[in-house]
Protein backbone atom coordinates (compact mmCIF):
# COMPACT_ATOMS: atom_id res chain seq x y z
CA UNK A 1 0.00 0.00 0.00
CA UNK A 2 2.73 2.36 0.96
CA UNK A 3 4.82 1.74 -2.69
CA UNK A 4 1.12 2.01 -4.57
CA UNK A 5 0.60 5.58 -2.58
CA UNK A 6 4.84 6.93 -3.09
CA UNK A 7 4.10 5.87 -6.85
CA UNK A 8 0.81 8.06 -7.03
CA UNK A 9 2.33 11.18 -5.28
CA UNK A 10 5.41 10.89 -7.97
CA UNK A 11 7.58 10.19 -4.69
CA UNK A 12 10.85 8.49 -5.29
CA UNK A 13 10.03 6.61 -2.23
CA UNK A 14 10.23 2.28 -1.82
CA UNK A 15 8.79 0.84 1.10
CA UNK A 16 11.18 -2.71 1.93
CA UNK A 17 10.60 -5.56 4.11
CA UNK A 18 13.40 -6.68 6.57
CA UNK A 19 13.17 -9.56 9.33
CA UNK A 20 15.25 -8.20 12.26
CA UNK A 21 15.89 -10.30 15.16
CA UNK A 22 15.13 -8.66 18.73
CA UNK A 23 19.11 -8.85 19.44
CA UNK A 24 19.56 -6.27 16.67
CA UNK A 25 16.62 -4.19 16.53
CA UNK A 26 18.85 -1.20 18.18
CA UNK A 27 21.63 -1.59 15.88
CA UNK A 28 18.53 -2.20 12.80
CA UNK A 29 17.74 1.19 13.84
CA UNK A 30 20.87 2.85 14.35
CA UNK A 31 22.01 1.59 11.04
CA UNK A 32 18.54 2.62 9.14
CA UNK A 33 19.17 6.46 11.02
CA UNK A 34 22.74 6.08 9.36
CA UNK A 35 21.86 5.58 5.99
CA UNK A 36 18.96 8.45 5.78
CA UNK A 37 15.99 6.37 5.47
CA UNK A 38 13.02 8.42 6.04
CA UNK A 39 11.40 5.90 8.83
CA UNK A 40 10.38 2.99 10.22
CA UNK A 41 6.91 0.59 10.85
CA UNK A 42 7.78 -2.00 13.46
CA UNK A 43 5.90 -4.67 14.43
CA UNK A 44 5.39 -8.01 17.28
CA UNK A 45 7.54 -8.03 19.51
CA UNK A 46 9.43 -4.67 18.50
CA UNK A 47 6.73 -2.32 19.26
CA UNK A 48 7.39 -2.42 23.37
CA UNK A 49 11.32 -2.85 22.90
CA UNK A 50 11.66 0.18 20.28
CA UNK A 51 10.64 2.60 23.26
CA UNK A 52 13.76 2.87 24.83
CA UNK A 53 15.58 2.55 21.30
CA UNK A 54 14.43 6.00 20.18
CA UNK A 55 15.66 9.56 20.62
CA UNK A 56 12.19 10.93 21.55
CA UNK A 57 8.52 9.77 22.12
CA UNK A 58 5.70 11.28 20.16
CA UNK A 59 2.59 11.81 22.72
CA UNK A 60 0.85 8.60 20.98
CA UNK A 61 3.84 6.26 21.75
CA UNK A 62 3.89 7.79 25.37
CA UNK A 63 -0.32 7.20 25.87
CA UNK A 64 -0.13 3.46 24.13
CA UNK A 65 3.57 2.16 25.42
CA UNK A 66 4.25 0.88 21.64
CA UNK A 67 6.16 2.70 18.79
CA UNK A 68 5.14 0.90 15.78
CA UNK A 69 6.06 3.70 13.35
CA UNK A 70 9.66 6.17 13.53
CA UNK A 71 10.35 9.07 11.76
CA UNK A 72 13.98 10.10 10.97
CA UNK A 73 14.20 13.63 11.16
CA UNK A 74 16.85 15.64 10.62
CA UNK A 75 17.23 18.89 13.94
CA UNK A 76 18.63 21.53 10.97
CA UNK A 77 19.02 21.26 7.59
CA UNK A 78 22.00 18.04 7.43
CA UNK A 79 22.61 18.20 10.15
CA UNK A 80 22.13 15.68 12.95
CA UNK A 81 18.99 13.52 12.46
CA UNK A 82 16.48 12.48 16.10
CA UNK A 83 14.46 9.08 15.72
CA UNK A 84 11.29 10.06 16.96
CA UNK A 85 8.89 6.99 17.84
CA UNK A 86 4.90 7.75 17.48
CA UNK A 87 2.14 4.86 17.51
CA UNK A 88 -0.40 5.02 14.59
CA UNK A 89 -2.21 1.70 15.71
CA UNK A 90 -4.66 2.73 18.69
CA UNK A 91 -6.03 5.53 16.47
CA UNK A 92 -6.71 2.98 13.49
CA UNK A 93 -9.20 1.02 15.39
CA UNK A 94 -11.50 4.30 16.00
CA UNK A 95 -11.35 5.69 12.70
CA UNK A 96 -11.96 2.24 11.09
CA UNK A 97 -14.71 1.44 13.65
CA UNK A 98 -16.19 4.78 12.36
CA UNK A 99 -15.72 4.68 8.90
CA UNK A 100 -16.16 1.03 8.27
CA UNK A 101 -19.14 0.31 10.70
CA UNK A 102 -20.46 3.85 11.15
CA UNK A 103 -19.74 3.62 14.92
CA UNK A 104 -19.96 6.67 16.88
CA UNK A 105 -18.11 4.98 20.29
CA UNK A 106 -19.09 7.63 22.82
CA UNK A 107 -21.62 6.14 25.04
CA UNK A 108 -21.48 2.86 23.43
CA UNK A 109 -21.67 -0.82 24.87
CA UNK A 110 -18.27 -2.88 24.05
CA UNK A 111 -17.54 -6.83 24.33
CA UNK A 112 -14.05 -6.85 23.99
CA UNK A 113 -12.40 -10.44 23.51
CA UNK A 114 -9.05 -10.98 23.89
CA UNK A 115 -6.17 -9.09 26.20
CA UNK A 116 -2.81 -9.53 24.78
CA UNK A 117 -0.96 -6.63 22.82
CA UNK A 118 -3.81 -5.82 20.35
CA UNK A 119 -6.42 -6.44 23.36
CA UNK A 120 -4.73 -3.67 25.68
CA UNK A 121 -4.37 -1.05 22.70
CA UNK A 122 -8.38 -1.29 21.51
CA UNK A 123 -9.50 -1.90 25.71
CA UNK A 124 -7.45 1.46 26.64
CA UNK A 125 -8.53 3.84 23.42
CA UNK A 126 -12.21 2.63 23.61
CA UNK A 127 -12.01 3.81 27.03
CA UNK A 128 -10.43 7.18 25.86
CA UNK A 129 -13.11 7.71 23.45
CA UNK A 130 -15.86 7.34 26.25
CA UNK A 131 -17.67 4.26 25.70
CA UNK A 132 -20.23 3.44 28.43
CA UNK A 133 -19.61 0.27 29.38
CA UNK A 134 -16.66 -2.72 28.73
CA UNK A 135 -16.97 -6.24 28.81
CA UNK A 136 -13.57 -8.07 28.62
CA UNK A 137 -13.00 -11.50 27.84
CA UNK A 138 -10.16 -13.74 27.51
CA UNK A 139 -9.04 -17.43 27.05
CA UNK A 140 -6.73 -16.25 30.45
CA UNK A 141 -8.92 -14.27 33.04
CA UNK A 142 -5.81 -12.84 34.87
CA UNK A 143 -4.94 -10.78 31.68
CA UNK A 144 -8.28 -9.51 31.21
CA UNK A 145 -8.62 -8.57 34.74
CA UNK A 146 -5.44 -6.84 35.09
CA UNK A 147 -6.65 -4.60 32.28
CA UNK A 148 -9.80 -4.05 33.75
CA UNK A 149 -7.65 -2.79 36.77
CA UNK A 150 -5.83 -0.31 34.37
CA UNK A 151 -8.52 0.84 32.99
CA UNK A 152 -11.01 1.72 36.42
CA UNK A 153 -7.31 3.35 37.40
CA UNK A 154 -7.33 5.42 34.22
CA UNK A 155 -10.60 6.07 33.63
CA UNK A 156 -13.28 5.95 36.35
CA UNK A 157 -15.77 7.12 34.16
CA UNK A 158 -15.79 4.08 32.19
CA UNK A 159 -17.75 1.05 33.76
CA UNK A 160 -15.18 -2.17 32.90
CA UNK A 161 -16.41 -5.60 33.99
CA UNK A 162 -14.72 -8.61 32.96
CA UNK A 163 -17.15 -11.70 31.29
CA UNK A 164 -20.05 -11.90 29.20
CA UNK A 165 -22.53 -8.83 29.63
CA UNK A 166 -26.34 -9.66 31.05
CA UNK A 167 -28.09 -7.87 28.20
CA UNK A 168 -27.43 -6.94 24.27
CA UNK A 169 -24.73 -4.50 23.23
CA UNK A 170 -23.26 -2.24 20.41
CA UNK A 171 -20.56 -3.81 19.43
CA UNK A 172 -18.47 -6.99 19.62
CA UNK A 173 -14.72 -6.41 19.09
CA UNK A 174 -12.07 -9.51 18.47
CA UNK A 175 -8.86 -8.59 19.41
CA UNK A 176 -8.22 -12.03 19.50
CA UNK A 177 -6.04 -14.24 17.50
CA UNK A 178 -8.92 -17.08 17.23
CA UNK A 179 -9.67 -17.17 13.49
CA UNK A 180 -6.33 -16.66 11.98
CA UNK A 181 -6.37 -20.38 10.89
CA UNK A 182 -8.63 -22.10 8.26
CA UNK A 183 -10.79 -24.42 10.75
CA UNK A 184 -10.56 -22.11 13.84
CA UNK A 185 -14.13 -21.37 15.65
CA UNK A 186 -15.31 -18.54 16.49
CA UNK A 187 -13.73 -16.69 19.74
CA UNK A 188 -17.54 -15.57 20.73
CA UNK A 189 -18.36 -18.26 23.06
CA UNK A 190 -22.48 -18.40 22.13
CA UNK A 191 -23.51 -20.36 24.91
CA UNK A 192 -22.37 -17.40 26.45
CA UNK A 193 -23.11 -14.67 24.25
CA UNK A 194 -25.27 -14.92 21.40
CA UNK A 195 -23.91 -12.81 18.34
CA UNK A 196 -28.01 -11.66 18.29
CA UNK A 197 -27.63 -9.75 21.00
CA UNK A 198 -25.05 -7.30 19.54
CA UNK A 199 -25.73 -4.51 16.47
CA UNK A 200 -22.47 -4.51 15.01
CA UNK A 201 -19.00 -7.00 14.85
CA UNK A 202 -15.22 -5.52 13.93
CA UNK A 203 -12.65 -8.48 13.66
CA UNK A 204 -9.33 -7.38 13.40
CA UNK A 205 -8.67 -10.31 11.61
CA UNK A 206 -8.48 -9.38 8.10
CA UNK A 207 -6.95 -12.75 6.41
CA UNK A 208 -9.37 -14.54 5.89
CA UNK A 209 -11.43 -12.13 5.09
CA UNK A 210 -14.65 -13.83 6.93
CA UNK A 211 -13.65 -15.66 10.30
CA UNK A 212 -16.58 -17.79 11.53
CA UNK A 213 -17.29 -14.80 13.57
CA UNK A 214 -17.98 -12.67 11.04
CA UNK A 215 -20.12 -14.94 9.14
CA UNK A 216 -22.07 -15.82 12.45
CA UNK A 217 -22.22 -12.31 13.07
CA UNK A 218 -23.49 -11.73 8.92
CA UNK A 219 -25.74 -14.54 9.26
CA UNK A 220 -27.76 -13.06 12.01
CA UNK A 221 -27.88 -9.38 10.73
CA UNK A 222 -25.49 -7.59 12.53
CA UNK A 223 -23.39 -4.52 10.35
CA UNK A 224 -19.77 -6.57 9.78
CA UNK A 225 -16.17 -5.27 9.14
CA UNK A 226 -12.82 -6.95 8.86
CA UNK A 227 -9.45 -5.36 10.12
CA UNK A 228 -8.51 -4.39 6.51
CA UNK A 229 -9.81 -0.63 7.31
CA UNK A 230 -7.60 -0.75 10.94
CA UNK A 231 -4.27 -1.74 8.57
CA UNK A 232 -4.61 0.89 6.31
CA UNK A 233 -5.13 3.61 8.79
CA UNK A 234 -2.29 2.87 10.61
CA UNK A 235 -0.69 2.86 7.36
CA UNK A 236 -2.22 5.97 6.01
CA UNK A 237 -0.83 7.57 9.59
CA UNK A 238 2.37 6.71 8.96
CA UNK A 239 2.56 8.07 5.60
CA UNK A 240 1.27 11.15 6.80
CA UNK A 241 4.17 11.25 9.27
CA UNK A 242 6.48 10.24 7.08
CA UNK A 243 5.91 12.41 3.82
CA UNK A 244 3.73 14.98 5.63
CA UNK A 245 1.70 14.78 2.62
CA UNK A 246 -2.02 13.58 3.11
CA UNK A 247 -2.32 9.76 2.12
CA UNK A 248 -4.13 8.88 -0.69
CA UNK A 249 -6.28 6.42 0.95
CA UNK A 250 -8.44 5.15 -2.13
CA UNK A 251 -4.64 4.26 -3.90
CA UNK A 252 -3.70 2.21 -0.64
CA UNK A 253 -6.99 0.35 -0.04
CA UNK A 254 -6.81 -1.03 -3.84
CA UNK A 255 -3.61 -2.19 -3.62
CA UNK A 256 -3.98 -3.35 0.18
CA UNK A 257 -7.35 -5.39 -0.94
CA UNK A 258 -4.89 -6.72 -4.32
CA UNK A 259 -1.94 -7.54 -1.44
CA UNK A 260 -4.14 -9.46 0.77
CA UNK A 261 -7.05 -11.13 -0.96
CA UNK A 262 -5.58 -11.52 -4.62
CA UNK A 263 -2.03 -12.55 -3.81
CA UNK A 264 -1.01 -13.26 -7.41
CA UNK A 265 -1.32 -9.56 -8.01
CA UNK A 266 1.30 -7.37 -7.57
CA UNK A 267 1.90 -4.09 -6.76
CA UNK A 268 3.15 -2.39 -10.26
CA UNK A 269 5.48 -0.08 -8.34
CA UNK A 270 8.26 -2.79 -7.56
CA UNK A 271 10.22 -1.33 -10.31
CA UNK A 272 10.45 2.09 -8.84
CA UNK A 273 13.90 3.07 -7.59
CA UNK A 274 14.58 3.78 -3.97
CA UNK A 275 16.76 6.63 -2.45
CA UNK A 276 15.10 7.21 0.23
CA UNK A 277 14.02 3.96 2.13
CA UNK A 278 10.93 2.56 4.80
CA UNK A 279 10.93 -0.48 6.71
CA UNK A 280 9.34 -3.08 8.41
CA UNK A 281 9.44 -6.40 9.66
CA UNK A 282 7.29 -8.67 7.73
CA UNK A 283 4.58 -9.97 9.92
CA UNK A 284 2.04 -6.81 10.69
P1 LIG B 1 -1.59 -9.59 19.67
O1 LIG B 1 -0.37 -8.73 19.80
O2 LIG B 1 -2.00 -9.85 18.25
O3 LIG B 1 -2.71 -9.11 20.52
P2 LIG B 1 -1.03 -11.59 21.67
O4 LIG B 1 -0.56 -10.52 22.60
O5 LIG B 1 -0.27 -12.86 21.59
O6 LIG B 1 -1.14 -11.05 20.19
O7 LIG B 1 -2.56 -11.91 22.08
C1 LIG B 1 -3.30 -12.94 21.51
C2 LIG B 1 -4.73 -12.93 22.07
O8 LIG B 1 -5.46 -14.00 21.46
C3 LIG B 1 -4.77 -13.19 23.57
O9 LIG B 1 -5.92 -12.53 24.09
C4 LIG B 1 -4.95 -14.71 23.62
O10 LIG B 1 -5.54 -15.21 24.80
P3 LIG B 1 -4.58 -15.54 26.08
O11 LIG B 1 -4.31 -14.22 26.72
O12 LIG B 1 -5.41 -16.44 26.91
O13 LIG B 1 -3.35 -16.20 25.53
C5 LIG B 1 -5.91 -14.90 22.46
N1 LIG B 1 -5.87 -16.26 21.94
C6 LIG B 1 -4.89 -16.83 21.22
N2 LIG B 1 -5.21 -18.10 20.90
C7 LIG B 1 -6.45 -18.33 21.44
C8 LIG B 1 -7.32 -19.46 21.47
N3 LIG B 1 -7.00 -20.62 20.88
N4 LIG B 1 -8.49 -19.34 22.12
C9 LIG B 1 -8.84 -18.17 22.72
N5 LIG B 1 -8.04 -17.08 22.73
C10 LIG B 1 -6.87 -17.15 22.09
Amino acid sequence: MHNAAFAALGLNWRYLAFEVHPDNLRAAIAGAKAMQFAGLNLTVPHKLLAMEMVDALDESAKAWGAVNTILFKPVAAGGEIRAIGFNTDAEAIVTALREDLKMDLRGAKVLLLGAGGAGRTAALKLASENVAELFLVNRTLDKAEAMAGEIKKQFPSVRVTTGHPPTAVDLVLNATSLGLKPGDPSPLDEKQFSVRQTRAVYDMIYHPAETALLKAAKAAGCKTANGLGMLLCQGAKAFEIWTGKPAPLDVMRRALEAEVYQSTVRSSQSTVGSQQSTVRSPKS
